[in-house]
């Protein structure tokens, strides 16, 4: 199934001779039970994707369409909805609220998103993989970089999305944590049926990609 599709879209910053044009007619699409790598360097538009992905941002042109539904022609209330309930963000800053520890992030989700959210034994399984079940009384602040990184994944994959979107998800980590990530990742896609869609300039992840794209420029090529 289809989860996401991009057709000609374009998202342009500023105005007149300073406009940086940081997606050019690009055309993508993400299917559930996949991982889907964008690759390329720093400035290549890769944050500006994932943000349109997301519905953070709204395209200059072309369209966005969520399982069919193009989402340009949402209303701010079902747009935020639509975030909520089908999409997983996990940020550079990894978006962890620092005044509250672990296990108040996820009763967090619960009061802002009643229904639907993973049960308990799913938690703490899911912690247990990401390795952080002795962590979940602690602040951000008391975790390594790699420990936010993995918390803040579970944070997402806590209200269940329908696909995850994770902006450079490796970058504070070892090998061997890029590993146990990626095989998560891949895991997702493949055990829960989620689309995962990761944008990284780190080659150590592209053995758990099912397609990779190169982005360059605002443009974006697929490469398998
Ligand atoms: N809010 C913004 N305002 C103006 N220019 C921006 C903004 N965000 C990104 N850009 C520019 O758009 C281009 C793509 O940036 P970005 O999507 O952050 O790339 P990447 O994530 O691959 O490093 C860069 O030239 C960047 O300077
Ligand atoms: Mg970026």
């Amino acid at each position: 199934m289809t989860v996401i599709e991009l057709k000609n879209v374009q998202k342009n910053y500023g105005k007149g001779e300073a406009t940086v044009e940081a997606l050019k007619n690009i055309n993508f699409q993400a299917n559930a039970g996949e991982v889907v790598l964008i690759m390329g360097p720093s400035g290549a538009g890769k944050s500006t994707f994932l943000t349109v992905v997301g519905s953070l941002q709204k395209p200059t042109a072309g369209k966005v369409l969520i399982k069919g539904k193009d989402i340009s022609e949402l209303s701010v209330k079902e747009s935020n909805k639509l975030r909520l309930n089908q999409i997983g963000f996990v940020l550079q800053s990894y978006n962890l609220v620092p005044f509250l520890t672990i296990k108040e992030q996820f009763e967090l989700v619960n009061r802002v998103k009643k229904s639907g959210n993973i049960d308990k034994a799913t938690l703490e399984k899911l912690l247990g993989q990401l390795g952080i079940s002795g962590l979940v009384n602690k602040y951000p602040n008391e975790l390594s970089g790699g420990q936010q990184q993995r918390a803040a994944i579970a944070r997402a994959l806590y209200a269940n999305p329908e696909m995850l979107l994770a902006d450079e998800p490796t970058a504070s980590l070892d090998s061997k944590n890029v590993d146990e990530v990626g095989q998560l990742f891949k895991n997702l896609a493949k055990n829960y049926h989620k689309a995962v869609i990761l944008v990284t300039h780190d080659p150590r992840l592209e053995k758990y990609a099912d397609h990779i794209y190169e982005m360059m420029d605002g443009q974006m090529t697929k490469e398998s």
